[in-house]
């Protein structure tokens, strides 16, 4: 794949990658739809357009939206783009596949960034501001059978993850997972990572994991028999 850099915009990283893997990995129908949330240069769009599907890219910044369409004419691929934010621009839409690399890392306050890169990665003193209203809304906007992909570090608390989705009556399990030192932006927070307990004191690394989960058929049978119980 060919990628030309927008300056402003997030450049692919080893978890990006991951993320391509882990979709080429998953079984796809053909003509899947297929919706890449927080697409930034918007590789894994075209990696996913690459394998004959019908692609949606979401991003809420507008250099994210040029590098995207640019680097999909680039690649011959393509790719819807539109701007927003996370599934407001695709409201009352269903896919077969929903891959997102959030911004996930832990901030010094609660204010997401309006502009700037740290909006490609600051979410909150927690770093869920984008993983908990990622994980409450996606199965509304799966098809039965249809999987959602999440890059998720171990900073940002798995566990939660996991429970959200499964309250939504996803399947949930770990696709893939890689422990390495911590990156350059984790390792300048590592202070304020000890201090707020989401990094054991001393600790100099973190699990990088693709999490899954699924839509299943009985799931959908349960959510259509008893909409409530999904809400509460
Ligand atoms: C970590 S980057 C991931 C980029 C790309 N998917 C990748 O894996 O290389 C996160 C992206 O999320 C975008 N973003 C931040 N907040 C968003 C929001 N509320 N809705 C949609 N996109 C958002 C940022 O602009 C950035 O491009």
């Amino acid at each position: 794949m060919r990628l030309l850099h927008v300056p402003g915009v997030f450049q692919p990283r080893s978890d990006t990658w991951m993320l391509i893997d882990a979709m080429r990995r998953q079984a796809l129908p053909t003509g899947a739809r297929v919706l890449d949330l927080c697409t930034g240069s918007g590789a894994v769009a075209i990696a996913a357009a690459r394998r004959d599907t019908a692609v949606t890219a979401v991003d809420v910044s507008r250099r994210a939206l040029l590098s995207v369409r640019l680097n999909a004419q680039l690649n011959g691929v393509r790719v819807r783009a539109l701007r927003g934010d996370l599934f407001d621009a695709v409201r009352g839409e269903r896919f077969d596949l929903i891959v997102a690399n959030p911004p996930y890392l832990p901030a010094k306050n609660d204010t997401l960034p309006a502009r700037g890169r740290a909006r490609a990665w600051d979410a909150g003193r927690d770093g869920r501001a984008l993983l908990d209203p990622l994980c409450a809304t996606a199965a509304a906007h799966l098809q039965p059978g249809g999987a959602i992909l999440i890059v998720h570090s171990s900073v940002s608390d798995l566990t939660t993850t996991k429970r959200s989705l499964q309250a939504t009556h996803l399947s949930v399990d770990i696709v893939a997972e890689h422990d390495g030192p911590l990156g350059p932006l984790l390792h300048e927070r590592r202070d304020l990572l000890y201090d707020t307990g989401l990094l054991e004191p001393g600790a100099a690394s973190e699990r990088i994991a693709i999490i899954r989960g699924v839509r299943t058929q009985e799931a959908t049978a349960t959510a259509t028999a008893a909409p409530a119980a999904a809400t509460r």
